[in-house]
């Protein structure tokens, strides 16, 4: 069962040099009980597409298509309504845990608000829910860290806090934004097995963006590579890895040749993204693309379209014989850094 469904998406920021389009023209779908990776550089437009999702964009922002839970339509809906689902049936953690919790309230105070506000418990109840909450997440003593404010905790204990809060109440639809990458590798482990649990308890939909193509590998079922604000591939996670189709792609697993271990940084692709205020007519890679065609800085950008019978999607203008033969050069980890 499909759980969400981004159509067409396009999210515009108004800035003072003119609009931002950060997120533009995505479609994806997530079903229940599925992860979907999402991968890109810096500026890729992947915060903000989790932010269009969860409602959560600044006033400069305006959300084109439309975002569905199950059969809810989520764009247009009121900030009240919003505010329902957000912790309840969706829930996100942050690249900045300080996005999320406030400074001047306990860390007890806001885990226990925020069960209370969902869940028709006592207090007691929701009390011994963040204990345990806390204590999933490996934070020490969780008792006593109800009495303490997020700015007395480490960088890293604040995150697990966060996350412990996302969780606290099931969502069916999770948003990870770079979960892991300020922590540790045990516990980074640890939370990515309690992203399992929430998927086998609840039936729960995740969309994780990260990075690191070790987690890709190790906990995504689908991956879509965002370039410039666009998806320029989507495949089943064993398809992306043994016949990467796009170009883009083929860079980013350049420098991968043990990719099966955690804590792999994408690698740095010669060149770097367009401008979002401006971005060059076609495709947006193509001039980074060693193989770049005339066709792809002069006709419309290719939309996603469907390659082999794997499941996988690509928008590139290259023949398929070439996309197979430098894709499978790349898969093989013939081509490095
Ligand atoms: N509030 C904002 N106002 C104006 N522009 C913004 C705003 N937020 C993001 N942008 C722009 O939107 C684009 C996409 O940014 P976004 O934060 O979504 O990238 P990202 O893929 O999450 O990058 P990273 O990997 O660094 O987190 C960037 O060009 C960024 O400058
Ligand atoms: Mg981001």
């Amino acid at each position: 069962m499909t759980l969400l469904t981004v159509d067409n998406l396009r999210t515009t920021f108004r800035t003072d040099d003119g609009p931002v389009c950060a997120v533009d023209g995505v479609s994806l779908t997530v079903g229940a009980g599925k992860v979907l990776g999402i991968v890109g550089e810096s500026g890729s437009g992947k915060s903000a597409l989790s932010l269009s999702i969860m409602g959560l964009l600044p006033e400069s922002a305006t959300v084109e298509g439309s975002i569905r839970l199950g059969e809810q339509e989520l764009v247009g809906l009121s900030k009240h309504d919003l505010r329902a689902l957000r912790g309840s049936e969706v829930a996100m953690i942050f690249q900045d845990p300080m996005t999320c919790l406030n400074p001047v309230l306990t860390i007890g105070w806001q885990l226990v608000e925020a069960v209370r506000l969902h869940q028709q418990v006592s207090r007691r109840e929701a009390r011994k829910l963040a204990i345990d909450g806390l204590a999933a997440v490996g934070i020490p003593s969780p008792e006593d860290r109800l009495r303490t404010y997020p700015h007395e905790l480490s960088g890293g204990m604040r995150q697990r806090v966060m996350i412990a809060m996302a969780l606290l109440n099931r969502p069916r639809l999770l948003i990870a934004d770079e979960p892991t990458t300020a922590l540790d590798v045990t516990t980074q482990a640890q939370i990515l097995e309690l992203m399992r649990d929430l998927r086998r308890e609840v039936d729960a939909a995740i969309v994780l963006i990260t990075h690191d193509l070790g987690v890709v590998a190790e906990v995504c079922d689908e991956v879509a590579v965002m370039y410039a604000g666009r998806i320029v591939e989507r495949a089943p996670v064993d398809e992306l890895f043994a016949q990467p189709q796009h170009p883009y792609t083929w860079g980013l697993l350049a420098s991968l040749p043990g990719r099966s271990r955690t804590g792999q940084r994408l690698h740095q692709i010669p060149g770097a993204p367009p401008s979002l205020l401006s971005p060059p007519p076609g495709c947006r890679f193509a001039p980074r693309c060693a193989l770049v065609l005339d066709a792809c800085r002069t006709d419309p950008a290719p939309s996603l379209a469907p390659v082999g019978a794997g499941g996988s999607q690509v928008a590139c203008l290259l023949d398929q014989s070439t996309r197979d033969r430098e894709g499978a050069r790349y898969a093989a980890g013939e081509e490095s850094a």
